[in-house]
Formats: C-alpha cells, sequence, structure tokens
C-alpha cells in the first residue's frame, strides 16, 4: 500500500466517457496500481460498483480473471465493449451481490457511488434515479454490500475503495470517513493512500483509497 499517489485530472478527462463528468472517479493508472500491488496473474477481482469499468478493464488487461456487478443498462453495455468476452459483466444490484457473484475473490477495487448530508434526495444505490435518498440508509446499504464482499474475498483477499469527503457549498459531508467505519465492520482497515490531483477534482475535500482485508482465519 503506497501512502499517497500522484495523480492527473487531464488522464481522467481523457478516459472518461464523452459527456460523463461525475460517475468516473479514478484512473486507469490508479487501478493499475492496486492491482499490481494486491493481485497475481489469474487472480479474480470483482468490482461491484463496475461503473464504466476502469477496474475491470486495466485487471483483464493485467491478466487478471474480472467479475462487475452494475445496475445501469448503458454502463454495463459500455464495460461490456470495452471488455472481453471472458469478463463476467453482470447487470444487477450490488445490494445482493452474493446471489450474483461466485467467490473466492482475491481483490475487490471499487468506488460506490457518492452522496452528502445536505441537499441530496436522489438516492445513489438506484443509480440516483429514485427521490428517497437518506443518508443513514444508504450508508446502512453500503455496510451490507460490503458485508457481502467479506463472504466472497478469500481469507487474507483485500478491499480497496476510492471514496472521498464531500463539499457542498459550505458544507462537508465526511463520507470517506463514514464509509470506512462501516467496511470496518466487516473487514480489518489496514490503512488509506492519499490521492494527490494534480488539480484537485471540484466538489471533493480529501480523496482517498481505503485499503481492508478479510483476516486469514
Ligand atoms: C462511482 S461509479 C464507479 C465508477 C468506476 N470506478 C469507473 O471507473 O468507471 C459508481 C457506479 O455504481 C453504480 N451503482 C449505483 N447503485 C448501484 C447498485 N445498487 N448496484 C450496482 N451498481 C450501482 C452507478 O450506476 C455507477 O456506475
Amino acid at each position: 500500500m503506497k501512502p499517497y499517489l500522484l495523480l492527473r485530472a487531464a488522464e481522467l478527462t481523457a478516459q472518461r466517457p464523452s459527456g460523463e463528468v461525475d460517475d468516473v472517479h479514478f484512473t486507469e493508472a490508479l487501478a493499475e496500481s492496486v492491482i499490481a500491488d494486491a493481485t497475481v496473474e489469474g487472480d479474480l477481482v470483482l468490482d461491484p460498483f463496475a461503473g464504466y469499468g476502469t477496474t475491470l478493464a486495466v485487471a483483464e488487461r493485467m491478466g487478471r480473471r474480472v467479475v462487475g456487478v452494475e445496475l445501469l443498462a448503458e454502463h454495463v453495455e459500455h464495460v461490456r465493449a470495452r471488455t472481453s468476452g471472458r469478463a463476467q459483466v453482470l447487470h444487477g444490484d450490488a445490494r445482493r451481490l452474493a446471489e450474483l457473484v461466485e467467490g473466492p475473490v482475491d481483490l475487490v477495487l471499487t468506488s460506490p457511488p457518492y452522496m452528502s448530508t445536505v441537499r441530496h434526495p436522489e438516492n445513489p444505490l438506484t443509480g440516483y434515479a429514485t427521490d428517497d435518498g437518506d443518508y443513514p440508509t444508504y450508508l446502512r446499504e453500503l455496510g451490507s454490500v460490503f458485508a457481502q464482499v467479506a463472504t466472497l474475498l478469500r481469507p487474507g483477499g483485500q478491499a480497496v475503495v476510492n471514496v472521498a469527503n464531500v463539499v457542498t457549498d459550505d458544507h462537508v459531508t465526511p463520507l470517506a470517513w463514514d464509509v470506512g467505519r462501516i467496511v470496518a465492520e466487516h473487514l480489518t482497515f489496514l490503512g488509506e493512500t492519499f490521492l494527490c490531483w494534480d488539480e484537485h477534482p471540484p466538489g471533493l475535500a480529501g480523496d482517498y483509497l481505503l485499503w481492508f482485508r478479510r483476516p486469514e482465519r
């Protein structure tokens, strides 16, 4: 685990599908660094919030087996076009992860959909499609996803979560701390990598990779 990573905003912009500004938070270089650090060839890498497929595309290119779950059909289509037929790209809801994915998984690398505690009626876990968003419910449901991640990981397998604290006008939601706390209810917290952007992404305070491990026994 590196204490920090230097990231280029221009790389993120170039790698995002055109018109997409919110849903891709990390670069291929970041995914490469984590996958090289935490896996070997042939290992199984899972992204329960696959998005546009950065984790899956990079892991596959590095000779890992990949499985991802994504709620939105248009994102699923994009990831399928970006990966080979061997990649398992499942159209479904991560809240039912254990019914969709078969373990043992060696590494989970993911970035969940974000939420703030203020002015945020949209529900992140329905793809922002419904206005029943509620921060405690969101955290509880994310906790249940990571409880399922813990059952799918092999003993000693790692979960690496990209999450930031979120700035809304003059208010900061400590999302990274809250997600760290709920994931640590299911997996052992190992530490964090601070993401140093050359141009800091708007709307974010500190941006992190939080590292967890399933205990060996
Ligand atoms: C922050 S993005 C992930 C971006 C991804 N790391 C990438 O580089 O493309 C979060 C993704 O989670 C998806 N999502 C939201 N709720 C979900 C759910 N309940 N189950 C599965 N995916 C979900 C969103 O549609 C979005 O694509």
